[in-house]
């Protein structure tokens, strides 16, 4: 039986052993949420960047460059972060350049041994459960937090997926045990608790409360995003 471990931040990222692991990252609001929105609305594969600089050189190479800092578009990008960008399908069959606050660094972190990057969300929960399962690998779920620091929302999406998986996981790690315990607590209404989150209160002052909603939408796609050399591409779930 496979184990399952959770890590809180990248930071803490260097206390793992992330070989031949299937390393779920988790940005709910929004990275991940926007890439799996993105991909599931046609668009052809998505390069994470961890900083801005190198994302912008992409237009020149025919990319969307889509870039974030501190929840607001950055300057001179023509996207932020928002998976509702994607829904009208005016990105399909396009390729993205990404660069946000803490998802794109938590990729970034995570590429030098991990067996497989794949993408996590509540909008594909399910279908990436089931992805899980049936590849069997031991799995480090990465919450990419903000800056550095926990973040509620990335932590009850990494209980909730640990949830779905425990018949088919074991697991010796506090962090998972702590994080599947608090989703069990609040899984009837995750909107309240995570509207107590501080990044909610930040997406909220630049009025995005339609992305906080979005975000939250479970098992919206079937979607399943897998980071491969340098781009993440999807495969149907
Ligand atoms: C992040 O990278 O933490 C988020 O994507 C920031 C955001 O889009 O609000």
């Amino acid at each position: 039986m496979g184990k399952i471990e959770t890590c809180l931040s990248p930071e803490l990222i260097h206390l793992y052993n992330i070989r031949e692991k299937n390393i779920v990252i988790v940005d709910i609001f929004r990275a991940t949420s926007t890439i799996i929105s993105a991909l599931a609305n046609g668009v052809s594969q998505i390069i994470p960047f961890s900083n801005l600089e190198d994302c912008r050189a992409m237009q020149s190479q025919g990319y969307i460059i889509a870039g974030e800092r501190d929840g607001r578009k950055a300057d001179g990008f023509e996207l932020g972060n928002s998976p509702i960008a994607f829904l009208n399908g005016n990105y399909s069959g396009k390729k993205i350049a990404m660069t946000t606050t803490n998802g794109t660094l938590a990729i970034e972190k995570s590429k030098e041994g991990a067996n497989n990057i794949i993408i996590g969300s509540f909008l594909n929960l399910e279908a990436l459960s089931q992805y899980l399962i049936t590849k069997e690998q031991d799995v480090l779920i990465l919450c990419a937090g903000w800056k550095g620091k926990f973040n509620l929302e990335d932590s009850l999406f990494a209980g909730a997926l640990a949830n779905g998986l425990k018949n088919f996981f074991s697991t010796d790690c506090d962090t998972t045990i702590a994080l599947e315990n608090l989703y069990d607590c609040h899984k009837e209404n995750l909107k309240k608790i995570i509207s107590l989150a501080s990044h909610t209160k930040r997406l909220q002052n630049e009025n995005l409360e339609k992305d906080i909603d979005f975000c939250l939408i479970p098992n919206k796609y079937s979607t399943i995003g897998i980071f491969n050399q340098d781009s993440i591409k999807s495969i149907q779930g």
